[in-house]
């Protein structure tokens, strides 16, 4: 094989529940993940000086491209490629190419989705045909939300997120994306966290029986009503601006709406296509975001093209 193509998608939060700092900086989390229709694409071809490279190319023209993203051996991706040669004992080395669509340092796990497909392109790539098991252990050693984006689906997360384990979800679910012009630091967003909860006892995260409940039955409106982020008043409170989109989303009778992740991107439930399309016609003309973006979930994780 000279040259090896992989999609994988972004992800969502349905719920984000967060526990206190751990004395490894990490926080414990109870999350479940959904993987959305928003995809990049990485292809690993074939080198004959077994170095590891890496360009990144922008989908469309959008303001997001200015987001800077590493095109040498920091980008999360070539330590993916490196971390598993190390582990597989090989020699080759790939020349990535990376397609973005996702919003870079978005809150939607834009650089650990690149990380995963890079595992999966270079293991076609070589030929080396490693176990779910070698792949699910270098995704968990480069970043909290790797191994989910090898898996995709829906989820649930716990230890520091790398701990998934699918979870029984009906139904396919219409989401809205208002991505912000400039990317949030997700470790900021995190330290904003432990500031608002100094001195305060914080209880171990769990994730609610009302979510799990409407992910067994498919039911949106259930869905959205239990939709729940506890770093939501952190991102709030370094991007107060993104209210302004959040509340456009209520105006519109979205099902629900938070801020995904560690933000900035807000993300809205719709009810269908059609409703979908109203909440991201308001998020336009409103102008209180860089770019909108529909797609659909739950679906498939890191996968050849
Ligand atoms: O695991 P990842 O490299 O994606 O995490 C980026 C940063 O986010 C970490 O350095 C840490 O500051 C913060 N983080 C955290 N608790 C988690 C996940 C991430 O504090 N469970």
């Amino acid at each position: 094989m000279s040259a090896a193509t992989v999609r994988v998608p972004a992800k969502v939060n349905l719920c984000l529940g967060v526990g206190p700092v751990r004395s490894d900086g990490y926080h414990p989390l109870a999350t479940v993940y959904q993987s959305v229709g928003l995809c990049d694409e990485v292809r690993a071809g074939e080198v004959d000086d077994g170095e590891l490279s890496v360009s990144v190319h922008f989908d469309g023209d959008r303001t997001r491209e200015q987001a800077p993203v590493p095109a040498d051996a920091t980008n999360l991706a070539v330590v993916a490629a490196a971390r598993l040669r190390d582990a597989l004992g090989v020699t080759e080395g790939a020349a990535l190419a990376i397609r973005k669509a996702i919003p870079v340092a978005g809150g939607m796990a834009g650089g650990s989705a690149d990380a995963a497909a890079a595992l999966v392109a270079c293991d076609a790539l070589w030929g080396t045909n490693a176990s779910r098991a070698q792949l699910d252990e270098v995704a968990s050693s480069l970043g909290s939300d790797v191994p989910f984006c090898l898996h995709g689906g829906t989820a649930i997360g716990g230890g520091r997120g790398e701990e998934v384990s699918p979870v029984l979800a009906r139904g396919h679910y219409q989401w809205v994306f208002a991505i912000a012009d400039h990317g949030l630091s997700t470790a900021e967003v995190y330290a904003e966290f432990d500031r608002m909860h100094d001195g305060v006892d914080i209880d171990g995260p769990e994730v609610g029986e009302e979510l799990m409940s409407a992910l067994r039955s498919g039911d949106a409106a259930a869905l959205g009503a239990a939709l729940t982020n506890d770093l939501q008043d952190a991102a709030l409170r370094l991007r107060p601006e993104l209210r302004l989109a959040l509340d456009i989303g209520w105006e519109c009778d979205a099902l629900g709406a938070q801020v995904s992740g560690a933000g900035p991107t807000t993300m809205f439930l719709a009810r269908d296509e059609q409703h979908a399309m109203d909440i991201a016609v308001a998020l336009t003309s409103a102008q209180v975001c860089a770019d909108v973006v529909q797609a659909t979930g739950p679906v498939t994780g890191a996968r050849l093209v």
